[in-house]
């Protein structure tokens, strides 16, 4: 029977290592200034060596099982969102899945969508809940960009950081509650824009990110501001009807423009990015979980959470929480 899948509780985990936009100017030319005048970011936590993904999937997981009420055992499955998995294979989720002693032989693997990994993690449990799943799901964005970054390119080293965000999922009967709607999407035509240049298959390395940063503002802009305004009218609803936005975190001026096209005013969008940096698969759930802990997000409310990302990916979750 149908299920709508409902968030039982989040959880996230942030590295301690918090790095400030002065730390990077010693390394890079760059300033305070320049990096928070054109990003809106001021600091990123950085992962230690000896943390894999998996790692910073393990603290947000604990805390989002703890805050469910769910025991690990108990799980139907656990799909993580990262661009950053610890090894080609096995996948971090079933990495995960050991680290959290799971027993039950539940499904697990991963969700490539790079920075709208976890809107489409999402998208995709929820596929199970419809089709009949009524046992828990974890659902993570998990990364570890500093792995990916070269430290001597200003353009792109001083956007992204470390962490990871989690939320239990559970099935319910109410379809008036949970996850409403998710639409996706993807546009391979521009994958030069935003990539590594590497991979298992292509030159065997892991690779170092690569942004045409003016080309992806650009998109990122008019893909949000589709998302939004999609997702309002398949649901037929007004941006009177969403209490809060809840974007990727990838610069402000992008998440000014989306509050716009939405009539929205800044104290009902979550940002995170000053003090976290663009995390990628990581910034919404992360996001999402520091509203709920602070007290803003607040049951019954209405949420959409909309994110952009290489590939071109970009889609969006309507949730009432
Ligand atoms: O998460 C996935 C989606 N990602 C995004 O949405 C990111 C989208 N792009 C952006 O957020 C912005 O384009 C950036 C923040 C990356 C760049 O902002 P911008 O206003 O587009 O700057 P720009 O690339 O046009 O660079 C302006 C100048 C250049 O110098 P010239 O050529 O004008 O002399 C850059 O070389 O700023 C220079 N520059 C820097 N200066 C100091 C580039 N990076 C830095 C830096 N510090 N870190």
């Amino acid at each position: 029977m149908t299920k709508n899948a409902i968030i039982l509780g989040t959880g996230s985990y942030l590295p301690e290592n918090c790095v400030s936009n002065d730390d990077l100017s010693k390394r890079v030319d760059t300033s305070d200034e320049w990096i928070f005048t054109r990003s809106g970011i001021r600091n990123r936590h950085i992962a230690s060596d000896d943390q894999a993904t998996s790692d910073l999937a393990l603290n947000a997981a604990n805390k989002a099982l703890n805050a469910a009420g769910v025991n690990a055992d108990d799980l139907g499955g656990i799909i993580v969102a990262t661009t950053t998995p610890d090894l080609t294979f096995p996948s971090t989720a079933a990495i995960l899945q050991e680290k959290l002693g799971v027993t039950s032989q539940c499904m697990a693997f991963d969700v490539q969508a790079v920075c709208s990994g976890f809107v489409y993690a999402l998208a995709t449990a929820n596929g199970f809940f419809k089709s009949g799943m009524s046992k828990p799901v974890l659902v993570i964005g998990a990364e570890k960009m500093s792995s990916i970054l070269d430290w001597n390119d200003r353009t792109t080293c001083v956007l992204f950081g470390d962490g990871a965000g989690a939320v239990v999922l559970g099935a319910s009967d109410d379809t008036n509650t949970g996850i409403i709607s998710t639409h996706l999407h993807a546009d391979g035509r521009h994958a030069e824009m935003l990539c590594t240049n590497g991979g298992a298959s292509s030159n065997k390395q892991v690779g170092a990110l690569t942004m045409q940063g003016k080309e992806v503002f650009k998109f990122a802009v008019a893909a949000m501001a589709s998302a939004v305004v999609e997702a309002l009218e398949e649901n037929d609803m007004t941006p009177a009807d969403i209490d809060w936005l809840v974007p990727h975190q990838a610069n402000i001026r992008i998440i000014e423009a989306t509050a716009k096209k939405l009539n929205m005013p800044m104290d009902q969008v979550v940002t995170t990015l000053e003090n976290q940096g663009n995390t990628s698969a990581a910034s919404i759930p992360l996001a999402l979980d520091h509203a709920i802990s602070n007290g803003d997000i607040k049951r019954g409310q209405t949420l959409l959470l909309e994110a952009m990302g290489g590939g071109f990916t970009w889609g969006s979750a309507l949730i009432r929480y």
